[in-house]
């Protein structure tokens, strides 16, 4: 089986950290994103996944080549000239796509956290015989997603984009199981798979809904990213709590790479995980937030709500708070407050910042 991942765009939504990294590859929950996707691929009998990219290909291929082997799976790059869309991009792949076995295949947005259930997807999808099936979970602010409207036997009524009005609360979880077919309803061209090709397949009576068990999020913005966070580790604790960290001084539920370095006296929790290589001081405490690999924290700073990037460090003293997005590389001094403060890469930060919101360039 085959599948593919929209890994186009450019993260604007998760900058300062998407300045330095593609966003697919930035970590969640100490993994890179787009390998807790690739891994749940292979889970369901995935053989090779291509990623459909239009932006920095060479970093995303050059990361991705280790974890092929390490996957034993086939991961090849199809790559835009211009922004294909949601649906350009398999029009670009057809070939790999349709294989000729009339195998359906998997496509996902690069974005989506969940426990991917695709095996149990795949047997729904063959079960109606539909064209495609998309992953729908339910929210509470619908009008940020695609929503999608079923009948009792979870046909797709209605499927609309972004709406304006309510129109429902499933929305599309950015998931598909597709059989070949649809490849003949896309064009070569840019082109959205929400807005044009969803529409035509419902029209058809062959679009179906499977509801998704368990959490879900968009991780694609800072706030997202954390509450997906809390429910990733929420989920962890229920399927492998062997992964979470024990010990008095851990609160909730935490994960903390093997290799991190972790004082006397610190306070660590809830909902927190902490990268590759991470040095924490003594008296540190850290609640509801990540840091991502290399990060120093000194003595008796406190980090909350917040995300420290790739090998900046934290001073004594330091409190970085209130959905604080700090990007790879900045250097916050003894002392300082940082309230909701976004810092873009490579920056040293004397002084304190206390109107939320603040961007130091
Ligand atoms: N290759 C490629 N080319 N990928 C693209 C392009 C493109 O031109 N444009 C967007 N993508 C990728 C993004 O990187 C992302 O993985 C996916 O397509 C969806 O784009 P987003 O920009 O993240 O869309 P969204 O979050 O606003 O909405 C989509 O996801 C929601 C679920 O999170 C839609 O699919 C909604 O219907 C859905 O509810
Ligand atoms: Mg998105």
């Amino acid at each position: 089986m085959k599948a593919l991942i929209l890994v186009g765009g450019y993260g604007t939504r998760l900058r300062p950290l998407t300045l330095t990294v593609p966003k697919p590859i930035v970590d969640f929950a100490n993994k890179p994103m787009i390998i807790h996707q690739i891994e749940a691929l292979k889970d369901a009998g995935c053989d090779e996944v291509v990623l459909a990219i239009n932006y920095q290909p060479k970093v995303m291929m050059d990361f991705l080549k280790e974890w092929e082997t390490k996957l034993a799976i086939k991961i090849t790059c199809s790559q835009e000239k211009e922004p294909m869309g949601t649906a350009g991009p398999l029009a670009l792949a057809n070939e790999i796509l349709n294989d000729g076995s009339g195998n359906p295949f998997f496509v996902l947005n690069s974005d989506v956290i969940c426990e991917f259930p695709l095996k149990e997807m795949l047997a729904f999808h063959k079960k109606t015989g539909a064209e495609g099936t998309i992953l729908v979970t339910q929210v509470e602010e619908p009008s940020k997603y695609g929503v999608v409207v079923t009948d009792e036997a979870s046909k797709v009524e209605r499927f609309v984009e972004k709406p304006k009005v309510f129109v429902g609360d499933k929305i599309n979880a950015g998931i598909y199981c597709l059989s070949p077919a649809v490849l003949d309803r896309i064009e070569m061209r840019p082109t959205s798979i929400e807005k044009e090709t969803f529409p035509l397949i419902c029209r058809d009576g062959k679009l179906y809904a499977f509801t998704l068990p368990g959490y879900w999020m968009d991780v694609g913005q800072p706030k997202d990213y954390l509450t997906g966070l809390q429910l990733h580790l929420s989920s962890l604790r229920r399927s492998h709590p062997d992964q979470l960290a024990s010990g008095p001084e851990y609160e909730g539920n935490v994960i903390v790479h093997p290799s991190a370095k972790i004082g006397k006296d610190c306070k660590i929790g809830p909902n927190v995980s902490i990268g590759i290589g991470c040095e924490l001081e003594n008296g540190v405490r850290v609640a509801n937030s990540v840091l991502l690999h290399r990060v120093k924290v000194k003595d008796f700073a406190r980090v909350s709500d917040s995300i420290i990037g790739w090998g900046s460090s934290v001073g004594k003293w330091a409190r970085i708070d209130n959905k604080s997005v700090i990007g790879e590389d900045v250097h916050v001094k003894d002392e300082v407050f940082l309230n909701g403060t976004i810092v873009l890469p490579h920056k040293e930060l004397k002084e304190t910042v206390l109107e939320q919101g603040t961007i130091i360039m």
